[in-house]
């Protein structure tokens, strides 16, 4: 990775956007923990630091401080926000306690268009501003680029020394031309090129995942889901028959997603493929069960259980692959207050079991989301696969409230195929973070034909998130609704009520177990 910028994360929200938005400029970013020393960065030989927001305020006595000698690098900086403060806490300028936040929509007066990051860009410019002390002294030898109507100081440079300081939010969509604020900074002043790119990505994934199997064999475990799909097509795109995936049936997969499977990784791309119909296993132990802390303990210890035999019958493997992305990886700063800092904890069904003693092939540790899907075309993976909505590991055993049996799972899958149905045709499927259908244990009344009924009710759970940490529920058309709601009453047996989940995340999960 020759170009790249370095983020130094001083907690904000919006970090990992930051280093997406350097990213769609075709430059690769690298998130280090704000207190990185300064030879730490330097061993990345960044061609621009940027310096990242975050909740604290340089008054607050424990506030995150980086390496001052990152100053004396010579590369050009860019602080955003709680950045432009550390610029004047370090470079002899002066921030002062605002009781005043100025938050929200703002418009921006750039003052000095000689200003490389606002290089094609008009003088007046809506921003996204959030913040609350304010810079009352320049730093020295900075000059003015920009103001806003509360501040003086919106933009400010050191054109010598190439240090910008930006007051508010570029990398959020509520700054519209923020995108070129970014990538003025990464072409103009750091001089990068557009060199990531995932094609150049993947020949360089190839080379690597040869270097380090050698002859030896691989091990993935296939969940039909983007990463371990993207996974499985990349490795077997670099060492062929050396790649053996596991695909397990718990019995609690979506309809015909074995199907579509095996078809997509068995039959085109003739990779090796294990395939382990476990269902009645995964059925009988949970006969029974309601709670849904058991369900998920009984179906991930299944699992392991499942996958270590499956390993074993494959033969000698040195290596274990997984799907495992950047913002896995990425060291949350631990601040007081830090939502970004909030971690998952009851995700990892699925995941690696602890005494298995693999060494583990990991090609999508350094991308975003976004990314694995753009190499997921690039290899020639369906649409179908890429654009997946994620599936929880404990499949619909979650999304059947109390007990799961397989007359409900079937009633689900029926109704989960009208939903996905509905919200491909309707263009809705690829906007959303989620939806899906959910079957209760209420029953009620109802009247069908002439008939009375008494049946079960469905929920219906479309939710939009970026990360799948906070989320909102989707004001979908009611046309939309009542198809959905009309269809699964009408052609799902055993289901005579539907409704629509209006809760966000939090207080609310999305998944209801
Ligand atoms: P919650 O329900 O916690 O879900 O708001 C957040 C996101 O994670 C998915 N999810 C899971 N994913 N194993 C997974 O791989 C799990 O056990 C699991 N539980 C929830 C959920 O679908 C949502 O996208």
């Amino acid at each position: 990775m020759s170009e790249q910028i370095i983020i130094l994360d001083f907690g904000s929200q919006y970090t990992q956007v930051i280093a997406r938005r350097v990213r769609e400029c075709n430059v690769y970013s690298t998130i280090l923990p704000f207190d990185a020393s300064a030879d730490e960065i330097a061993e990345h030989a960044p061609r621009g630091i940027i310096l990242s927001g975050g909740p604290s305020s340089v008054f607050a006595r424990d506030a995150p401080l980086p390496d001052p000698k990152l100053f004396k690098l010579g590369v050009p900086i860019l602080g955003i926000c709680y950045g432009v403060q550390l610029l004047a806490k370090f470079l002899g300028g002066k921030v002062e306690k605002s009781n005043k936040r100025e938050f929200g929509k703002g418009t921006l007066h750039v003052l000095d268009n000689s200003c490389a990051l606002f290089d094609g860009l008009p003088e007046s410019l809506q921003v996204w501003n959030s913040h609350g002390d304010k810079m009352t002294k320049l730093p020295r030898d900075f000059g003015i680029v920009a103001t806003t109507d509360n501040s003086d100081y919106a933009v400010i440079e050191h054109r010598k020394k190439r240090i910008f300081g930006i007051q508010f939010h570029p990398e959020v969509v509520h700054t519209p031309r923020g995108r070129e604020i970014i990538a003025n900074y990464v072409h103009k002043i750091c001089n990068c090129g557009k060199n990531w790119t995932m094609r150049n990505y993947l020949d360089r994934a190839i080379e690597d995942i040869r270097a380090q199997v050698g002859n030896e064999h691989v091990i993935l475990g296939l969940s039909g889901g983007v990463d371990s799909s993207v996974a499985a097509a990349l490795i077997h795109k670099a060492v062929g028959n050396q790649l053996t995936c596991i695909f397990v049936n718990n019995g609690l997969l979506r309809s015909r997603e074995a199907e579509v499977v095996r078809e997509v990784f068995g039959r085109n791309f003739q990779l090796k493929l294990k395939y382990v119909d476990d269902s009645k296993n995964f059925l009988s132990r949970l006969k029974g069960i309601k709670s849904p802390e058991r369900k998920r303990k009984i179906i991930g210890n299944r699992f392991i259980k499942v996958f270590q035999e499956a390993t074993r019958s494959v033969g000698k493997a040195k290596f274990l692959a997984q799907g495992t992305l950047y913002p896995d990886v990425i060291e949350s700063v631990p601040i007081a207050g830090n939502p970004a800092a909030l971690i998952k904890s009851h995700h990892n069904v699925g995941g690696l079991p602890k005494n298995m003693k693999f060494k583990l092939v990991e090609p999508l540790r350094c991308l975003f989301k976004d990314e694995v899907r753009i190499l997921g075309l690039e290899l020639g993976l369906p649409r179908e696969i890429v654009y997946r909505q994620p599936f929880p590991g404990p499949g619909l055993a979650v999304r059947v409230m109390g007990e799961v049996t397989k007359k409900r799972l079937d009633v689900l899958r029926q109704a989960d195929v009208i939903v996905i149905e509905e919200m491909k045709a309707s263009d809705w499927y690829y906007k959303v973070w989620q939806s899906f259908a959910v079957l209760l244990p209420v029953k009620s009344v109802g009247v069908m034909g002439d008939v009375r009924t008494y049946e079960d009710t469905l929920a219906v759970r479309v939710v939009e998130s970026q990360d799948g940490m906070t989320a909102d529920w989707v004001k979908l058309p009611y046309e939309l609704l009542e198809k959905i709601s009309s269809r699964i009453i009408n052609e799902v047996n055993g289901v005579n009520r539907c409704v629509f989940d209006i809760t966000s995340k939090p207080p609310g999960t999305i998944e209801w177990e």
